[in-house]
């Protein structure tokens, strides 16, 4: 029988000072926040006045963040099983706020929409290029980590999870929620329900960047498999935005504003990554939260 070592009554203790353990902290300060609280009188009166064009494209952002905050919280688990079998005992403690989150996520989406009485089938809003992503290309990069525990598995999957789903395509869609319905004034409790859940994002996309920084610095070449990995999917992201791309958008959402967004996030993604190479491991897990937002 294998036979393990209990950390937290051994003189190592609790490693206090690393990164997951302060965003841990931080979590339990800030991510408990409760889609329940939100008041949605507001916005239920302000749908009922948006023209039919104008309620499609808010129906297409929404049923795009209600899937893919399903498909975080349902594709999660390898990755923490991976994280717990290596003993990295502040990093689960965090991602146990992690999967909390996105559940919590999945819940303020369905909350929206019932209360604006949405109930039909909104599939129709998921388009072929966002199946591929949130059916097909992230679920088969978070099971792959069930049976295969290497480090070029866990890079790509995260590079999937944390750097392109949530880093990119999350971003972008808040962007177009403020650029939609923020100079309108209309939908406050959306919009502060898509605030509270962008800091929260703020902590996964900073967890993400740490491994992956992690396993660059444990294994150089690592950041290569990441940069291939990001190279693959970036013809994706920008199909996704032409996909979800009308004439006249009734916001007057401007397109190229748009896309310039997704891209720029793309490389200050990987400009944060770069920086790691070379870094001492000491460093990675010692850096401050801040460092991982800046490009
Ligand atoms: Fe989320
Ligand atoms: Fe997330």
């Amino acid at each position: 029988m294998k036979k393990r070592t209990i950390l937290t009554t051994s003189s190592r203790g609790l490693l206090e000072d690393t990164l997951p353990f302060r965003l841990f902290q931080k979590a339990k300060r800030f991510g408990v926040w409760d889609p329940a609280d939100i008041d949605l009188s507001q916005d239920v009166k302000d749908w009922a006045s948006f023209t039919h064009e104008q309620k499609v494209a808010i129906l297409r952002l929404i049923s795009q963040f209600q899937a893919g905050e399903e498909a975080v919280t349902r594709d999660l688990l390898p990755l923490m099983m991976l994280i717990a079998k290596e003993g990295r005992l502040e990093e689960e403690m965090y991602l146990t706020t992690f999967l909390f989150e996105e559940a919590k996520h999945t819940e303020f989406f369905r909350r929206v929409l019932n209360a604006l009485g949405e109930n039909d089938d909104l599939s129709c809003y998921h388009s072929e290029t966002y199946n591929t992503i949130f059916n097909e290309i992230l679920p088969t990069a978070m099971e792959r980590l069930e049976t295969d525990h290497s480090a070029e598995a866990l890079a790509e999957a995260s590079t999937v999870y944390n750097m392109f789903v949530e880093g990119v395509l999350a971003e972008t869609g808040y962007y177009s929620f403020y650029q939609s319905l923020e100079k309108i004034g209309a939908m406050p409790g959306l919009l502060k329900g898509i605030g509270l859940l962008k800091k929260d994002e703020g902590r996964h996309i900073a967890y993400g960047t740490f491994l992956l920084q992690r396993l660059i610095s444990e294994q150089p070449h690592i950041f290569e498999v990441v940069t291939n990995k990001m190279e693959q999917l970036t013809p994706l992201a920008i199909k996704l935005n032409q996909e979800g791309m009308v004439e006249d958008s009734p916001f007057q959402v401007n397109f190229e504003d748009t896309m310039n967004f997704t891209m720029k996030q793309l490389s200050v993604r990987m400009e944060i990554l770069a920086r790691s190479k070379g870094r001492r491991l000491e460093e990675i897990y010692q850096q401050s939260e801040s460092e991982l937002e800046r490009a």
